[in-house]
């Protein structure tokens, strides 16, 4: 029998009527085929089967080189216009946001910061949710307000009535955690983005703790989503990186600004590195928001603790949001404390033995960090945060088993020490 023979990109087979995926028609796939294959291809030089690192500042040019645009970033041509390992990544994170366009930057910060400084003007307000990320809080509390005279107006983003009234004819963005740092406030993004359309302006979500598959603000009315690509999204802990994902038009005008023209390009390695990281996305996704369930019903049952906050508990406040936005799955960030001082939080933590101490988030390595009562935002934090102070865990890829046992042991000793206090 002749074999039919199919045309290179031409995924239905003539004979059977079948589809494939076809991994070269990378939105043809589903999500983890995505993670795998979207922004690798096969190296033209040297026929290996994975994008390489390549760690060169600059590009060869054409041999007229009259007619390129030397701020350009549509062919590589120079590392802080774009190079070979960013766009890579870049393609892959498109992808999974189902975004038009993404544009990678050298931290989370980075892409906040284009965000903000690309779309606000002298004159220009922004209503910013009051629970964000301390450098978003300080853009807007100090340094956008102090040095451009751009405005901000904090609300808590989960009322959308709160934001509502909070728009003025100069409002030109609104910008929310999708689960907010620390206290895990969950805002309503399709609600919020119907309002700051409503008035005129763009939304920009940070998403850092709701990376797809477990949510795509774009689908909601989001404008832009932003993921402080060192967290969860690299997951390994040893690289820094950020994105904006979104419109071609919006993502350009960042591209052209806060990477070329401010300079905030992500090292070709670091690019690399999450791009590698972010392949396995899917699976450890699965793995941190099943353990982060277990652990925090294990918490909330403990006599020793003063509160759990995590939008996967049926007493957090947006529960019912979080199960409906989320998909039932409550993510793998949660705030706690124990019932006693700072010194009892410390000791708490000091005693663990396999959660690690450390600042940063969405590591393999689950993480704790004590956060006290005094800081710049506090003010905006539930009584229960204000009163003793938090602890933000970030659950790792460890055996829940294992975590389970580390806290309940910790919890013990600390349980006996205030049996102790007179
Ligand atoms: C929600 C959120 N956004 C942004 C950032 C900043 O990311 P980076 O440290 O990569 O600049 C962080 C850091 O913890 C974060 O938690």
């Amino acid at each position: 029998m002749a074999c039919a023979h199919l045309a290179a990109g031409d995924s239905s087979d003539t004979i059977t009527g079948v589809t494939r995926p076809d991994k070269d028609r990378p939105a043809s796939l589903g999500f983890a085929t995505q993670a795998v294959h979207a922004g690798n291809a096969v190296d033209a030089g040297s026929g290996a089967i994975r994008t390489p690192i390549v760690m060169a500042n600059s590009y060869a040019l054409p041999d007229d080189p009259e007619e390129l645009f030397w701020s350009g970033f549509d062919v590589p041509l120079y590392t802080r216009n774009t190079g070979a390992n960013q766009r890579a990544l870049q393609q892959k994170l498109a992808l999974l946001e189902q975004g038009e366009d993404a544009v990678v930057l050298a931290t989370g910060v980075a892409a906040l910061h284009g965000v903000f400084f690309t779309f606000l003007r002298t004159g220009d307000h922004a209503v910013v949710s009051d629970v964000t990320y301390e450098a978003s809080y300080r853009l807007f509390a100090e340094i956008l307000p102090q040095r451009y005279d751009v405005q901000a107006t904090f609300v808590d983003t989960s009322d959308p009535d709160a934001v509502r009234a909070a728009m003025r004819p100069t409002t030109k963005l609104v910008h929310t955690e999708v689960i907010a740092n620390p206290t895990t406030r969950v805002c309503d993004v399709a609600a919020v983005a119907e309002i700051a359309h409503a008035g005129g302006a763009l939304l920009s979500v940070d998403s850092t703790f709701t990376p797809p598959p477990l949510y795509r603000p774009l689908a909601d009315g989001a404008d832009l989503v932003v993921h402080s690509l060192t967290k969860v999204i690299n997951g390994h802990g040893d690289a820094m990186g950020g994105v904006v994902v979104g419109a071609h038009e919006l993502v350009d005008a960042i591209r052209a600004e806060a990477m070329v023209d401010v300079g905030g390009v992500v090292s070709p390695f670091n690019a690399w590195l999450i791009s590698r990281g972010a392949i396995t996305l899917p699976l450890r996704l699965r793995q941190h928001v099943s353990s982060a369930q277990r652990v925090a019903e294990f918490l909330a049952d403990h006599p020793a603790v003063a509160y759990v906050t995590y939008p996967g508990l049926p007493d957090h406040p947006q529960h019912a949001l979080a199960q409906r936005q989320f998909g039932g799955r409550g993510g793998w960030m949660m705030a706690f404390a124990l019932d006693g001082d700072a010194a009892l939080q410390n000791r708490f933590v000091a005693d663990l033995r396999v959660i690690t101490s450390a600042v940063s988030l969405g590591h393999d390595e689950s993480l704790v960090v004590h956060v006290g009562t005094t800081a710049a935002r506090a003010a905006y934090w539930p009584a229960e945060f204000r009163r003793y102070g938090h602890l933000r865990f970030s659950v790792g890829l460890e055996d829940p088993d294992d975590l389970i046992a580390d806290l309940a042991a910790a919890l013990d000793t600390v349980g006996a020490l205030r049996c102790r206090q007179p």
